[in-house]
């Protein structure tokens, strides 16, 4: 990296990705079809060999000798626990920082002395951070300080994003390209379909990082359904203009439930709000899924949540016993997408295709 922090910081996402090549995670414009077909390839393979004693032990004999640090200053369940497990499948050791309190960055210590610090102990740092920078902070601290080999490859330690500030949720992105692969495993996939995004899109980092995946795919169309204050920001539109991804607005979730092929839920993200604690904004009814709404889906479509979720979902969609209700599956589809993240970061991912 031969940019200061500063210049680095100063370009624009898109620009900072031929930096980041393949030593880091941060954006998802940083994927192709190529590598997310062949993420998808890998967590599936990953998923079927983990059902043997024998595929499990395999897995983890990969990378015994590498360690993990999970860096989550912002809450987070599943990101942590399933990156958590991804690693342990692999057989990684793992340390955590969990609590800004305490640990030496409240004494004052900066992100940059934080991250130098942490990579003296550990190859690998998955971080959740709230400032949407922290992740190119950490990457080009990591381009200064200690390298790792992999494949007989110098390379700064891997900095995965596993969420930063409202723009990019990355992974997430590419477990849900996974769970739409999987639930269109009989329709031809994801080119062609129409996908309806639902809720604040506006902070909602999970539908920022995968509208911008749509760009590789055929035929896609976007829907945005999202009250006017938190609807889909210029940036991505503007993106999807110059990738000629089609995309439509609308003012409620009944307007195109019918037509689309797969709802992607969000809770509103009223952590950037200054609401008194414990006290949450409710979803509009018009941007509520409902059992009716369950009714009215394609037989083949899919309803997908990143979660958490609250109001957005009426409770008895969860009861419904429908397969089309997905989002339970794509949490656990998750954990699966982390392992083949991994493994593809170590340069694992072709001796788990080769013994399969
Ligand atoms: N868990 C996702 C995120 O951290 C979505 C959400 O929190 O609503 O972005
Ligand atoms: N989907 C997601 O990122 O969940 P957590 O916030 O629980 O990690």
């Amino acid at each position: 990296m031969d940019l200061s922090l500063q210049d680095f910081l100063s370009l624009p996402e898109a620009e900072r990705v031929p930096y980041i090549k393949d030593h880091a995670i941060l954006y998802a414009q940083q994927f192709d079809r190529e590598s997310l077909d062949y993420h998808c390839r890998l967590a599936d393979t990953c998923r079927k060999m983990h059902k043997t004693g024998e595929g499990a032990d395999f897995l983890s004999s990969l990378l015994r000798h590498w360690t993990a640090l999970n860096f989550f200053v912002q809450p987070s369940s599943r990101t942590f626990l399933s990156f958590n497990s991804a690693q342990s499948m692999l057989g990684m050791r793992r340390a955590s920082v969990r609590d800004i309190n305490i640990s030496s960055m409240s004494k004052g210590e900066t992100l940059t002395d934080s991250i130098r610090t942490f990579i003296s102990y550990v190859d690998l740092v998955v971080m959740r951070h709230g400032d949407s920078d922290a992740g190119a902070v950490a990457y080009w601290i990591a381009t200064k300080a200690r390298k790792i080999v992999i494949n007989g490859e110098e390379r700064p330690i891997p900095i995965v994003s596993g969420g930063s500030g409202t723009k990019q949720h990355p992974t997430q992105s590419l477990l849900d390209i996974y769970t739409l692969e999987k639930s269109f495993e009989q329709i031809g996939g994801i080119d062609g379909k129409t996908i309806m995004l639902v809720g604040d899109l506006k902070r909602g980092r999970t539908v920022r990082s995968l509208s911008y995946l749509m760009k590789n795919y055929n035929g896609v169309e976007l829907v945005f359904a999202a009250p006017e204050q938190y609807q889909m920001q210029d940036d991505i539109l503007h993106f999807l203009d110059t990738h000629h991804v089609p995309w439509r607005m609308v003012d409620s979730l009944s307007a195109a439930v019918a037509d689309v092929d797969a709802i992607y839920m969000t809770r509103i993200q009223d952590e950037w709000d200054d609401l008194a604690p414990g006290t949450h904004e409710a979803a509009s009814d018009e941007f509520c899924f409902k059992l009716e709404h369950l009714r009215n889906m394609k037989p083949t479509a899919c309803l997908l949540h990143p979660l958490p979720k609250r109001d957005e979902i009426e409770e008895a969609v969860d009861y419904a016993d429908d397969d089309r209700v997905v989002y339970w599956r794509q949490e656990r589809n998750g954990m699966w997408m982390r392992v083949a993240i991994i493994a593809k970061l170590f340069g694992v991912g072709e001796a788990i295709l080769e013994r399969a």
